[in-house]
């Protein structure tokens, strides 16, 4: 028996019928907008290596978070860039520290506003590693104190949601992160504030330019010995279902365009909501090419967020957050 032709043709014939037909979308309510607060006042600072991406004091916010509501979108993902650093990163968990100052005011000037705060102490020490660092100077050489590390995470997301943080994102990668955070969450009271885990978590190049927006660049070393080896992806199931078991309630893929497979595996292994993380450099490189000419900026990254929705992404952070909004509008 012969095959008769298939015509798949016949569903692609007008707007409307391939609108009929369409698998998956992308609507505003994916959306998560990162936003950098930083130091001192009136400051509205571009960061150069992404064009239309800015720092601003906590004084300069309002009319960035007008827009953001405006547009619709429900939750952004906050950065701080404090004034001082040390050792042990302890402007990350001060009650006043620069995200609890912040978080603060966002929820007083838009109560519904989900706040979303990134838990790492990475812009908060001088060393510029996410935990505390041991270094032997017999052997030449530093290492991450695990279990030390947890202590100020706990304090730090401890503090970010007494501030009023809706939603810790911790994305330091510390062993045994998720369960720390959730306890310390619980005796504190805070039962209700869920966790959204920076499981997956690769040591990329990706991050690149967010390290010069939030001068969070490691001084000496790099993250290889708790972010993961780009080369795995049976390492990245095993990460997430480390985090389920510790109680995470929403997990994530970071960076994304590189690894749509890994978020494929793990929206197959795992019914938690998951989060793409469309990272820096992938919006600094969309940028760059926009601004040349040789990219209509607006379809490539239309095209790449349904990507990462067809992947399995039922959210995204991404720096397009505003544009994506104002575009879905039409
Ligand atoms: C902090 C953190 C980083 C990013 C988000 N949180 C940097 C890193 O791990 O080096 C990167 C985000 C981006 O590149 O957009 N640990």
């Amino acid at each position: 028996m012969s095959f008769p032709i298939v015509r798949n043709r016949r569903l692609r014939g007008s707007q409307a019928i391939r609108n009929l037909v369409r698998e998956t979308s992308v609507s505003v309510n994916d959306l998560i907008y990162p936003l950098f607060v930083t130091h001192g006042s009136n400051v509205k600072e571009e960061i150069p290596s992404m064009p239309g991406v800015y720092h601003y004091s906590i004084d300069r916010l309002e009319e960035e978070l007008a827009e953001v509501v405006a547009l619709g979108i429900q939750a952004i993902l906050l950065f701080g860039v404090p004034e001082t650093k040390d050792a042990k990163g302890s402007s990350a968990y001060d009650p006043n520290g620069i995200v609890q100052q912040a978080t603060r005011k966002i929820k007083q000037l838009h109560p519904n506003l989900l706040v979303v705060a990134d838990t790492c102490l990475c812009q908060f020490t001088d060393h510029g590693h996410c935990g505390v660092v041991h270094v032997d100077e017999h052997r030449n050489c530093a290492d991450i104190v695990n279990d030390e590390s947890l202590e100020l995470l706990v304090k730090t997301a401890v503090s970010q949601a007494e501030a009023g943080a809706d939603i810790i994102a911790p994305s330091n990668m510390m062993d045994g992160f998720v369960h720390a955070i959730r306890q310390g969450l619980d005796e504190a009271g805070l039962e209700n504030v869920p966790i959204m885990s920076y499981s997956v978590k690769y040591a990329s190049s990706f991050y690149g330019p967010f390290r010069d927006a939030a001068h969070s660049a490691p001084q000496f070393g790099d993250r290889k010995t708790y972010q993961m080896d780009p080369a795995n992806v049976r390492e990245a199931i095993r990460e997430a279902e480390a985090d389920v078991v510790e109680g995470a309630d929403m997990l994530m893929v970071k960076p994304a365009l590189a690894y749509m497979d890994v978020i494929r595996v793990i929206k197959e292994n795992f019914d938690l909501p998951l989060v793409a993380y469309n990272v820096s450099a992938e919006y600094s490189m969309v940028k760059a090419a926009a601004q040349n000419g040789w990219i209509n900026e607006q379809s490539i990254v239309m095209e790449t967020m349904i990507g990462f929705k067809r992947a399995g992404a039922d959210l995204i952070i991404t720096y397009f957050a505003k544009d994506v909004a104002r575009w879905l509008k039409g």
